[in-house]
C-alpha cells in the first residue's frame, strides 16, 4: 500500500507544507486532546527546522507541487539530539486518516531511525498514556517502555517514555 509514497525533507520555503503537516496532527486524536491549533503547530515546526530539527514528509507520487500541499499524507518531526542532548527523539509522527494502517507510519518510523542511526545509543519518543494504538505500533517496531512522566505536557495526561536499542527490530 505504500508503493505510491515517497519520502523527502519538508521544503522549508513552503509554509503550506508546515501547515499541511500541522493539520494532519491537529485533526488526530492527540491533536484534539492537546488542543493543538494548526497555525500554532506549523509555526513551532518551522522554528524547529530552523533550529536543526528535521521534518520528513511522506507524499503521494505524481501530485507533487499541489499548492495546498495536499499530496503530503504524513510526516515525522525529528530532533536528532532531542533526548538529553544526546539521543534522537521522535517529537511527533502522524498520518492522514485516509492512509492509516497501510504502512505509511512504518516507513516514516524507519526513516527516522535510518537518518539518526549514528547518533547516541538509543532512539526515543514519548507516547501519551491514552494513545494505546500508537503504543502498540511502537512496541511492534522494537520500542520498550522505559519510564513514565506524569502530567508532563498537560495536567491529567502522562507520557510513556519509550526507547529502542540499536539492533532491536521488535517481533
Ligand atoms: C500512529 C500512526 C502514526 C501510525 O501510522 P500508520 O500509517 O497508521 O501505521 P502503519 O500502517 O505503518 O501501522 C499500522 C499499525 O499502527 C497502529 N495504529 C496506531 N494508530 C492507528 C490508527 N489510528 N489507525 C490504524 N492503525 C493504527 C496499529 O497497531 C496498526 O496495526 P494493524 O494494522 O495491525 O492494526 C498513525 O496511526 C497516526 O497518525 N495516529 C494519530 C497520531 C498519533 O497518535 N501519533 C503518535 C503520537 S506519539
Amino acid at each position: 500500500m505504500t508503493e505510491g509514497l515517497k519520502l523527502r525533507d519538508i521544503d522549508a520555503q513552503r509554509p503550506q507544507e508546515f501547515l499541511r503537516c500541522a493539520e494532519i496532527a491537529s485533526e488526530s486524536e492527540i491533536g484534539k486532546r492537546y488542543g493543538f491549533s494548526a497555525a500554532g503547530l506549523a509555526a513551532k515546526m518551522k522554528a524547529g527546522v530552523e533550529a536543526g530539527a528535521m521534518v520528513i514528509v511522506a507524499e503521494t507520487e505524481g501530485d507533487e507541487g499541489l499548492i495546498d500541499a495536499g499530496h503530503i499524507k504524513g510526516f515525522a518531526w525529528v530532533d536528532p539530539k532531542g533526548a538529553f542532548g544526546s539521543s534522537p527523539y521522535l517529537k511527533l509522527i502522524a498520518v492522514d486518516p485516509s492512509l492509516r494502517g497501510s504502512g505509511a507510519g512504518t516507513i516514516l518510523l524507519a526513516e527516522f531511525e535510518r537518518r539518526t542511526a549514528s547518533i547516541g545509543r538509543v532512539w526515543t519518543l514519548l507516547v501519551s498514556d491514552f494513545n494505546d494504538k500508537a503504543a502498540v505500533f511502537y512496541q511492534r517496531h522494537g520500542y520498550e517502555r522505559a519510564g513514565f512522566l506524569p502530567d508532563f505536557a498537560i495536567q491529567g495526561v502522562g507520557e510513556i517514555l519509550m526507547l529502542k536499542r540499536r539492533g532491536n527490530d521488535g517481533g
